[in-house]
């Protein structure tokens, strides 16, 4: 199998926790090349703790010849710039959420990719855990009859008040943080040319960026989804379909450790069943399927599924009703 050479674009909290684990659990499809930071105490400190080759400043990892793709969890805000320097550097990227600031700097960063031949991937790593699979066959079975509801709310308490999700100019607020999963999820289940019927999102005066918000978005086929979100809520991460005969809920649909077990709860009239469902690792499966659609070229449905998710993201913004908090 042909190896990718990967360098790491900023020492985030994710790529150290999860993302660079993954990586490194991976040692017949990725070779981790090199660890950049904008600092040398943290390319320094990174590299020591994986092993791995420091480099100071972004620019400096681009320009290495010996790298093939790039893992970016760099604040959203500043994907534009560095996403296109990848690019121009001749390098496929692997980026965090949310991809852009908006829809029109999506379509730019995926006309570039396409012009190169790259492949450009969000890191929405959630859909590559098995729970959703047998989600996905209760659907297809109709096990709760035809559909009503999707209703999805992802949200946690307060960030340390330094976060760059609390910048405007890092891309920070909730939308584009954790709404952006259940919008996702929405999508996945249901279809991405959905209609935003409505968004709320409540706005920090200070701060000048989204706290909380909800949003609803109609299926082609009429199936309304209602989704919350926020920094300032008790902790939720799930998601539930509302059938004419039960009910399906994921209770951790988003965020499962690659150790924990999950469960998915189903309730009819006559029986609840829960199943517990065996640990994946939903980051190592989509680095797995990076790598694959790195070799096969199967760069267009990435690049649909960013534009229609970014395209979302834009009309959920236009037509939020904001209240200042
Ligand atoms: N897929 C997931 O499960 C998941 C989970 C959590 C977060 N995320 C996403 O991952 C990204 C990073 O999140 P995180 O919580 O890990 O954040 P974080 O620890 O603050 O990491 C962000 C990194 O970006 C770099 N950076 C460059 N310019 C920056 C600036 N002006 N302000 C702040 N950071 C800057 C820094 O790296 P250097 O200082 O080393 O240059 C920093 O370590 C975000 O896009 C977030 O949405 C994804």
């Amino acid at each position: 199998m042909t190896k990718i050479r990967i360098g790491i674009m900023g020492c985030a909290n994710i790529a150290k926790r999860m993302v660079i684990p993954a990586i490194k659990n991976l040692p017949n499809e990725f070779e981790l090349s090199a660890i950049s930071s904008r600092t040398s105490e943290k390319a320094l400190k990174f590299s020591k703790f994986f092993n791995s080759q420091p480099i100071v400043g972004y620019d400096n990892l681009l320009d290495r010849g010996d790298i093939d793709a790039i893992y970016m969890p760099l604040p959203t805000g500043l994907h534009q710039e560095w996403i296109s320097n990848a690019l121009d550097s001749g390098k496929h990227v692997i980026v965090e959420k949310s991809f852009s600031l908006n829809y029109s700097s999506a379509q730019r960063l995926i006309e570039l990719a396409k012009s190169k031949g790259l492949l450009l991937m969000e890191n929405f790593m959630f859909k590559y855990h098995k729970q959703h699979q047998l989600v996905w066959r209760y659907l297809q079975n109709e096990h709760i009859g035809s559909l009503r509801l999707f209703r999805s709310q992802f949200g946690f308490p307060p960030l340390d008040s330094s976060n760059f999700r609390y910048d405007p100019k890092m891309g920070g607020g909730a939308l584009l943080d954790a709404g952006a999963y259940s919008i996702m999820a929405s999508r996945w289940f249901l279809g991405c040319d959905q209609k935003v019927l409505n968004s709320v999102l409540f706005i920090d005066p200070d701060r000048k960026v989204d706290i909380y918000g909800n949003v609803t978005l109609q299926s082609n086929n009429g199936i309304i989804s209602q989704l919350s979100f926020g920094f300032d809520n008790f902790y939720q991460c799930n998601y539930e379909f509302w059938g004419a005969k039960g009910r399906i809920r994921v209770e951790k649909a988003f965020t499962p450790k690659p150790n924990e077990v999950t469960q998915i709860v189903i309730e009819k009239q006559e029986n609840k069943t829960t199943t517990n469902i065996s640990p994946d690792n939903h980051f190592e499966n989509i680095f797995k399927e990076f790598h694959r659609s790195i070799i096969e070229k199967n760069h267009e449905l990435h690049y649909k599924d960013i534009l229609s998710q970014s395209k979302t993201l834009n009309e959920i913004r236009e037509k939020a009703l904001k209240i200042q908090l």
